[in-house]
């Protein structure tokens, strides 16, 4: 058990998720009309934070939102769930980040981000945040705002003995030695397997059909451990103490939008591994939360309590 004042500490993006649903999307200088427009929190750090603190975690984020109404109702939304917003700054004259997303009819996305006050968050607001990242038991990155600002907390966690868990999404190169403080490194099955198409993949073998295979090969690249998460087939976990990767089944829902899953996923994982899991077992129960979330539609709304968590798989 951690004495730390805070489970997990977030360092990253806060959008405004605007939802127009089309029966087909516009080519080339073509105009449609959609549905009414739908205006919800969302952004990798924000939904993290929200998850962490609706299964009952201590909770900060710190990022940087506009001063308009999209960041308000961000600021509104992360206070709701109790997240600490200390940290969360207002930049004056930039607008806040969004994501502008177009639901097709089969449910599919097509999203443009404007990234935003969120491409402003930089080593100065992680300086800023030093003491709050020192008091935490997990700090939480993803890659929506500049890798500057990612690597200065990742730095800045593992300084002070803190735990750091990489969510690498959207997916982008990192750096060896950011690569060498994740612990552990969270992708899906789809990221892992381009991650390897960069860098060497051992011959014959570690193709997304193999995903302990996969895991095993993301393990040799640098991080101290490896959590490949496979949707609907559960999680691949990889760290010092286990020899070969360890498989963990995603309990059976009926999957209404899978927006959010990865979050939610991630979230509860930094959450069990702060109160002292071993990896295997926080996996296990993220798996839980990430199949909460898609049992009901969009991000934060469909997030768990802990009382609200499907039967382990
Ligand atoms: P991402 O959203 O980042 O692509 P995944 O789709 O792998 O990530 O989802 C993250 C986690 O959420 C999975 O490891 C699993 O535990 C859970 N999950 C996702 N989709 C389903 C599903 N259809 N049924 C049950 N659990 C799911
Ligand atoms: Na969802």
């Amino acid at each position: 058990m951690t004495t730390r004042d805070w489970d997990v500490v977030v360092v990253g993006s806060a959008n405004a998720d605007l939802v127009v649903g089309v029966d087909r999307r516009p080519g080339p200088g073509e105009t449609v009309l959609g549905s009414d427009l739908a205006t919800h929190p969302g952004g990798k750090g924000a939904n993290q934070a929200v998850a962490v603190a609706r299964l009952g975690g201590r909770a900060a984020l710190v990022g940087r939102i506009g001063d308009d109404g999209h960041g308000a109702l961000l600021r509104d939304a992360l206070a709701a769930d109790g997240v600490d917003l200390a940290q969360l700054t207002t930049t004056p004259g930039v607008p806040t980040g969004v994501a502008m997303i177009t639901v097709g009819p089969d449910g599919d996305n097509s999203i443009v981000v404007s990234p935003g006050a969120n491409a402003r968050l930089g080593p100065a607001d992680v300086a800023a945040a030093r003491d709050l990242i020192a008091a935490a038991s997990v700090v939480s990155l993803q890659l929506e705002v500049p890798l500057p600002a990612v690597e200065a907390a990742a730095h800045a966690a593992a300084g002070t003995g803190g735990r750091v868990v990489l969510n690498l999404s959207p997916p982008a190169p990192v750096p060896a030695d950011l690569l060498a403080l994740c612990d552990p490194l969270v992708v899906n099955e789809h990221e892992a397997a381009r991650l390897l198409d960069e860098d060497a993949r051992p011959a014959g073998h570690a193709d997304s059909a193999d995903p302990a295979g996969l895991a095993a090969a993301l393990a040799r690249t640098g991080p101290r451990s490896v959590v490949i998460t496979l949707g609907a087939d559960g999680v691949v976990v990889t760290d010092a103490a286990h020899a070969a990767p360890v498989r963990v089944a995603s309990p059976r829902v009926k999957a209404v939008d899978t927006t959010g899953a990865g979050d939610a996923f991630t979230a509860a994982l930094c959450l069990r591994l702060a109160r002292g899991d071993a990896l295997p077992d926080a996996a296990r129960y993220a798996a839980r939360a990430g199949a909460a979330a898609v049992r009901a539609h969009g991000a934060q709304s469909s997030f768990p309590t802990a009382d609200e968590l499907p039967e382990p798989g």
